[in-house]
């Protein structure tokens, strides 16, 4: 046993497959291999929460639930983690407290040990609520720092945020570097300041977009992190996680060897391996995913969002515009104060930065999401805003500078009325209360009022977790 193994969460059940295959992956596709996840000696399994509750009912017919009580019947040892975004749970909007409170207690009931609690600003506020309820129902509460690069968000920066978490109840603190935008030797150096000015564990997370995730990961176990996420190799690296057998090999016989074995592994990706072809077959997973996009590193901006706007200025017929566009967004995140560049904000500041290249003048034209932004709806934005620019954009509008779900009354009687004829149990409700269509579509088919449609293979390679697409050439009709 080494002095101090590192521990490993495997994400293949979720980021994995949510990263690389549109979240395609089906409880038929995890089953024959959850004997031998759950004997891994893993720290814990991510399986739940992201995009995976929508996709299940949208896309595969499956109840999420019903999905998370067959993990946890197949996987009793091993702890089972999910990801939730604060006062957004797994949706699009705020939601009021007491909706926050019933899904937390629901999912820890039907079989979550682990809740990665994150939001996109930052605002301690957003996340809250669904911390205590983690705490409240005797669930491990992990709170996450959403990684992003910027004047304002310097280590001391990070350190403060964390420590704020750690007074909050965080029983770990996670690194969430979504766009793979921390460097190594960054890493190194955070995460050592984090171990110096926190007592709780501290668990990375990074993708490999830009090709650093392995020696991030290195970097940051030099540095003494506590937990890292890697994936099983067959839907590891490119816009996932790198590969946990590359890391468990790398460790072995030094002092921060994790332990787990090599052979085993290798076990459990045969099978993932022949999920993996599946999913290239029908479509799911585009080979793309795996190239090393470094664009990301230039621009600091998320793989993803560059696939979006070059999609967006197609469609307006101004692909010329793609270079100007890349450099006025730095220019709307620093108007905007600078938020990280995540699900929703990515999508404000990218559609933001179109606008103001496409419609010949900086916030000539300004998005009902920027408002939003701009108002205060999200929470409070990292740095001051560019006050002129707000004025332009909201005029004399009153600044929202309360935490934002103080202003939604109790919802969940509401979403049990509109549910009383459909809804089986709290947690249809719940499905119902995040996604009200496509739940009670899924209902509909579960219950056998409506046939199931044939699933069609995606067409969009999208987080399905993301708000719809703004289409610019309609706003600049
Ligand atoms: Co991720």
């Amino acid at each position: 046993m080494a002095k101090n193994p590192l521990k490993i969460t495997d994400t293949i059940l979720r980021d994995a497959h949510q990263s690389q295959a549109a979240t395609r992956m089906r409880i038929e596709d995890m089953l024959p291999a959850c004997e031998m996840l759950d004997n891994m000696g893993y720290w814990s399994l991510e399986c739940w929460g992201g995009a995976t509750f929508d996709s299940c009912m949208r896309f595969l017919n499956e109840d999420p639930w019903e999905r998370l009580r067959k993990l946890k019947k197949a996987m009793p040892k091993t702890k089972l983690q999910m990801l939730l975004r604060g006062q957004n749970i797994l949706g699009y909007k705020h939601y009021a407290d007491d909706v926050v409170d019933k899904f937390v207690e629901k999912s820890i009931g039907n079989g979550i040990d682990v809740i990665r609690i994150f939001d996109a600003l930052n605002d301690t506020r957003n996340m809250r609520q669904a911390m205590e309820s983690c705490k409240k129902y005797g669930g491990i509460c992990e709170a996450a720092i959403s990684y992003t690069v910027s004047p304002v968000h310097n280590e001391e920066y990070f350190v403060k945020l964390s420590k704020q978490l750690e007074e909050m109840g965080a029983d770990v603190i996670c690194i969430k570097d979504m766009a793979n935008l921390l460097l190594p030797y960054d890493a190194y150096s955070l995460v050592k300041k984090l171990k110096e000015n926190v007592k709780v564990p501290i668990h990375l997370h990074t993708h490999n977009t830009t090709g650093t995730g392995d020696m991030v990961n290195l970097m940051a176990a030099q540095a003494g992190v506590d937990i890292v996420d890697c994936a099983l190799s067959p839907l590891a690296n490119g816009t996932a996680q790198p590969a946990t057998e590359a890391l468990v090999a790398t460790l072995k016989g030094t002092d921060r060897d994790t332990g787990l074995d090599l052979t085993k592994l290798s076990d459990a990706a045969a099978h993932f391996r022949k999920v993996a072809g599946k999913l290239k077959e029908q479509g799911s997973l585009d080979p793309k995913v795996l190239n090393v996009d470094t664009n990301t590193l230039l621009y600091q901006v998320p793989g993803g969002m560059l696939s979006n706007l070059i999609s967006q200025l197609k469609q307006a017929n101004a692909e010329d515009k793609y270079y100007d566009v890349l450099a006025e967004i730095p220019r709307v995140r620093e108007d905007f104060g600078y938020p990280p560049l995540v699900t929703p904000t990515s999508q404000i500041v990218g559609t933001q930065a179109v606008l103001n290249v496409l419609s010949g003048e900086r916030y000539k034209m300004v998005t009902k999401e920027s408002k939003g932004l701009l108002r205060g709806e999200y929470g409070q934005l990292p740095a001051p805003v560019n006050e002129e620019v707000r004025k332009k954009a909201i005029g004399d509008d009153e600044i929202i500078t309360c935490r934002p779900a103080d202003n939604i009354a109790p919802e969940l009687d509401k979403y049990r009325e509109e549910t009383k004829d459909v809804a089986k149990c709290e947690e249809d409700v719940l499905s119902y209360a995040l996604f009200p269509q496509v739940a009670s579509k899924f209902f509909d088919v579960r219950d056998g009022r409506v046939k199931a449609e044939e699933p069609a293979a995606p067409t969009v390679k999208k987080d399905t977790n993301e708000p719809k697409v703004i289409y610019v050439q309609d706003l600049l009709k």
